[in-house]
């Protein structure tokens, strides 16, 4: 089933499940919002850090675990992509957990941002999620741009800082990690 969002001046974005046949597209949204989102000279992030762990992130053995979860993803996991006539533009992971939800992903374009695509995958997922529990996630504490566009949807610092060794850089530097939280209306 798809949906569609669309104004005068904004493209016809449609918002479906992630099929294996997307997942090329949505690692290029991956790299290339990394790439526009994540280097920072505060925390010594270089775009070279974030070129070198795509390299290890984005291997044909990754792709095809990719295409294999998404063609049979697990009970409460969600994948979700944005496309502009076939063209994956953004895309969204979310999981239902019995005790709470986890907003895990969320990218898009940078040339899409700001048109509603983000706040159309975030409106998909949240269908499938128990909004009666709290829903978590994690942004880097220095991307102020989308800290700002989750506390627009509700979210709130938690207070809770962390780090994340998965996203240790080759130059040693670390994306500082904050936690925020929807909380569930039960
Ligand atoms: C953060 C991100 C997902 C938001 O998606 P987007 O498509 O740009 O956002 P939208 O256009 O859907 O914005 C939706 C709403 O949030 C608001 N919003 C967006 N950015 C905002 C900001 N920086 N401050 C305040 N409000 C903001 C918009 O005004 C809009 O409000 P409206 O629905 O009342 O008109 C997107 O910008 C992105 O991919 N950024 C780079 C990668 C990233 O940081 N991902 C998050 C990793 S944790």
């Amino acid at each position: 089933m798809e949906g569609s969002t669309r104004t005068e001046e904004k493209p016809i974005i449609s918002v479906s499940q992630t099929t294996p046949e997307d997942i090329e597209g949505l690692q290029n949204v991956h790299f290339r919002t990394w790439l526009a989102t994540y280097p920072n000279a505060e925390h010594g992030v270089t775009e070279d850090d974030i070129k070198a762990k795509f390299e290890e992130w984005h291997t044909p053995e990754d792709t095809a675990r990719r295409k294999q979860t998404v063609a049979a993803p697990k009970s409460g996991e969600m994948h979700l992509v944005a496309k502009d006539a076939g063209k994956v533009v953004g895309f969204c992971r979310a999981r239902r957990g019995d005790q709470e939800n986890e907003l895990v992903a969320l990218y898009v374009l940078p040339e899409y941002q700001g048109q509603g695509v983000g706040s159309a995958l975030w409106s998909r997922a949240a269908e499938t999620l128990d909004l009666t529990k709290d829903t978590v996630l994690y942004a880097a504490e220095y991307n102020k741009n989308a800290i700002a566009f989750y506390e627009h949807l509700g979210f709130k610092d938690t207070g809770e800082r962390t780090t994340d060794e998965t996203l240790r850089m080759k130059s040693g530097s670390i994306i500082p990690e904050i936690k925020m939280v929807l909380k569930g209306t039960r």
